[in-house]
């Protein structure tokens, strides 16, 4: 039962609050000042801790590090207008965390542990949410190996952990991406749909050499023909094609994203088509030099809508145009952003107060 769960707080006698500046947030950089730890061993969830932000003690030979044992969640709570502090959807993250664990042989968390252990550590740090337009606190949940045992096997023990930071936007520039039709980020049948730490560590060498060459992020195609689009970096992606909104189906290789299925549930309420599909690099470039594609943007957690300005594929750049004020991408942009600060209606109800 919520609200019945012991959780041992200590508070910090150290608040690094006065260093944030709210005027210039970098993204990641800086932690709010407590964080939610919880242990599993012995076949059970142990008693939570609210403790300070800070470094902790783990065996070297636990399989997170070796065998990347480890999953994560991004979501977000926001400053309300009425002064209070809400999240955004925080049981889909819940609900994907566990689905995450399942596919890593990791234990479930039980939801009034997420939910409790979440509410109660972001209002011990509601001071650190920020009020700026389009900033947040970015909550980041995560759950890795902790057994000293170096072979490979499901570990025993696991640790879950939550902490925060205040953010701004992730991008903050309109994006050049470009299709990646060699490297690959995950396969049908692996682990793509879970949010595992090895999807990202092993996307960094691609998308590194993307940045070389002058672009922010990847558009992964999928990993037999190299030709459908999966998802771009750290956010789904979005088509607008003749005024049909179209998005690549979700599969066992893509991440289900919270934002993406806001974006999706926002166009049709508005009456907008919707099309969740199979697209081909050659479709969208077919698009692209028909002018059919009005818009492309990725949508994600930390990412929010990004725009994309550009998109290259076999060393051609293709400039889509500037997204007009009435441009679909931005109206949901500002129709999210004013669910997400509690001046629009939240027909969905997808705010949870904490
Ligand atoms: C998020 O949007 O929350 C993500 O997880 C992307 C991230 C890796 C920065």
């Amino acid at each position: 039962m919520i609200d019945t769960l012991p959780i041992h707080t200590q508070v910090t006698t150290a608040s690094r609050l006065t260093e944030l500046d709210p005027a210039h947030i970098e993204f990641g950089k800086i932690f709010s000042d407590h964080m939610l730890v919880v242990d599993y061993h012995d076949g059970a969830w142990q008693e939570p801790h609210l403790v300070p932000y800070g470094d902790m003690a783990v065996s070297p030979a636990n399989s997170a590090l070796h065998y990347g044992q480890a999953i994560f969640e991004g979501l977000k709570a926001y400053h309300q207008a009425d002064g209070g502090v809400a999240l955004f959807r925080p049981l889909d993250n819940f609900h994907r965390l566990n689905a995450s664990a399942a596919r890593m042989c990791m234990p479930p968390l039980p939801e009034e542990l997420f939910m409790q252990g979440l509410k109660e550590l972001i209002k011990l740090d509601a001071a650190w949410v920020p009020d700026a337009p389009g900033a947040a606190l970015y909550v980041r949940p995560f759950m890795f190996a902790t057994d000293g045992f170096i072979g490979v096997r499901p570990s025993d023990s696991y640790r879950f952990v939550i902490f925060t930071c205040p953010v701004g936007v992730y991008y903050t520039k309109p994006l050049r991406v470009r299709f990646e039709q060699q490297f690959v980020r995950s396969a049908e049948g692996g682990a793509g749909y879970a949010k595992a730490a090895g999807n990202y560590g092993g996307a960094m060498y691609p998308s590194k050499l993307a940045q070389e060459e002058g672009y922010h992020q990847l558009l992964w195609t999928d990993a037999s023909a190299h030709q459908y689009v999966e998802e771009s970096g750290t956010m789904n992606v979005v088509f607008v094609i003749d005024g049909c909104l179209i998005t690549p189906a979700l599969s066992t290789s893509i991440l289900d994203g919270v934002t993406r299925r806001s974006v999706l549930q926002l166009a049709r309420d508005w009456d907008i088509p919707v099309e969740e599909r199979r697209i081909s690099s050659l479709e969208v470039v077919a698009a692209l030099q028909a002018g059919t594609l009005q818009e492309a943007f990725g949508v994600g957690t930390a990412a929010t809508i990004a725009t994309i300005a550009t998109i290259g594929h076999m060393g051609h750049d293709y400039d889509l145009p500037t997204p007009a004020a009435d441009a679909l991408s931005r109206r949901i942009s500002a129709a999210l952003e004013a669910i997400r600060t509690g001046t629009g209606e939240d027909a969905h109800r997808w705010m949870v107060p904490v």
